[in-house]
C-alpha cells in the first residue's frame, strides 16, 4: 500500500497507473475508518481497478469550528486497517495541499437545498461539493463510492457529477448498521458510556416507530418519535421527516420513501435514514 501526502506524489503514482491503463476506484473519507468505510472498499473490490482511499478532514464542510477541531483523527490506526482491507493507495493531503489559495467554497449545486441538513448546517454542502470536486479532479476515478447514510450528500454529489459532466460512475452503497440498528459514523466514537446508553434508547424508539410506519403509514407517527425522544432527554431534534428518495420532497406515503432523522445526543449530532418499503 502506498501513502501519498502531496499532490505531486499522488500525481506521479496516478500517471504511472495511467500508463498501464489502470482504472481507479475512489473512496473519499475523513478518516476514522470503521466497518462502514470498509464496506465501501468491499464494494470497490467488485469493480476492476486500483482502490484509492482519500483521508482528509475537510475544514470547509464544518459550519462549527469546534466540531472540526473535535473530529476524530486516527490516521495511524486508519493506515493499519486500510492496509489489511485491499486499499492500494491512501491519499492523505494536508489543508494547504487541498486549498493552496485558502479555504474557499462555491455554491454550485442548487437542488436538494434548504431542506434536511442544509437547513441546519449552512455552507456544509458547499464544502462537501468543493472538496469532492477537487478529489474527483485530482484522482479522476472510474468509480467513486458513497454510503447511503448521508443520503442528501449522495443526492447532491450525484447532481455534481451530472452537472459538471464528470466521468466518475457513482456507486451508492447501503448503510452499515451497528447492533442498535443505527448507521455507523465516525462521530459516534466520541459518545461517552452514558451518551451511548441514551443513543441506544433513541435507536429503540426509532426502531419501534419505524415498524409502525412500514406496517401502516401515518404521519402522526413522526410526532410520536419526536415526543418519545424528548421524553428521554433529547432536546434538539433538527428533523424527523418522511421524504421521497427520488427528489427528497416530503412524502405522504411509504412508497419509495425514507424516514430521515437528525438530532443531538448531548453535543453529538446523529443523522440517519431508513427505507420504508
Ligand atoms: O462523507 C464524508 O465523509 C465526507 O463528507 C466526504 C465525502 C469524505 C467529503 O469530505
Amino acid at each position: 500500500m502506498q501513502i501519498a501526502k502531496k499532490l505531486s506524489e499522488i500525481r506521479e503514482i496516478l500517471s504511472d497507473l495511467e500508463k498501464n491503463n489502470s482504472k481507479i476506484n475512489l473512496i473519499p473519507t475523513m478518516g476514522n475508518i470503521h466497518e462502514g468505510h470498509l464496506s465501501l472498499l468491499k464494494e470497490a473490490n467488485k469493480f476492476e481497478g486500483i482502490n484509492v482511499v482519500s483521508v482528509f478532514i475537510n475544514p470547509t464542510q464544518f459550519n462549527d469550528i469546534k466540531d472540526f477541531e473535535n473530529y476524530p483523527n486516527t490516521f495511524d490506526q486508519d493506515v493499519n486497517l486500510l492496509s489489511k482491507n485491499n486499499c492500494e493507495i491512501i491519499f492523505a493531503p494536508n489543508i494547504h495541499e487541498m486549498y493552496p489559495n485558502g479555504l474557499e467554497t462555491k455554491k454550485t449545486i442548487f437542488e436538494y437545498r434548504d431542506i434536511l441538513c442544509d437547513a441546519f448546517r449552512p455552507g456544509h454542502f458547499d464544502g462537501v461539493t468543493t472538496v469532492v470536486n477537487l478529489l474527483l479532479d485530482i484522482i479522476k476515478p472510474s468509480n467513486v463510492f458513497f454510503g447511503e447514510k448521508d443520503f442528501q450528500q449522495l443526492k447532491i454529489v450525484e447532481k455534481l457529477i451530472i452537472q459538471n459532466k464528470l466521468k466518475a460512475n457513482l456507486v451508492k452503497c447501503s448503510s452499515i448498521r451497528g447492533l442498535n440498528g443505527m448507521s455507523l459514523s465516525s462521530r459516534y466514537t466520541k459518545l461517552s458510556m452514558k451518551e451511548k446508553t441514551q443513543f441506544d434508547k433513541c435507536a429503540q424508539i426509532i426502531d419501534k416507530n419505524l415498524l409502525d410506519l412500514i406496517n401502516s403509514f401515518d404521519i402522526k407517527i413522526l410526532e410520536n418519535i419526536k415526543k418519545e425522544l424528548q421524553s428521554i432527554g433529547i432536546s434538539t431534534i433538527d428533523y424527523c421527516e418522511v421524504r421521497e428518495e427520488s427528489n427528497l420532497e416530503i412524502s405522504k406515503t411509504n412508497i419509495h420513501s425514507r424516514l430521515f432523522v437528525a438530532f443531538y445526543v448531548n453535543k453529538i449530532r446523529i443523522i440517519d435514514n431508513f427505507v420504508l418499503y
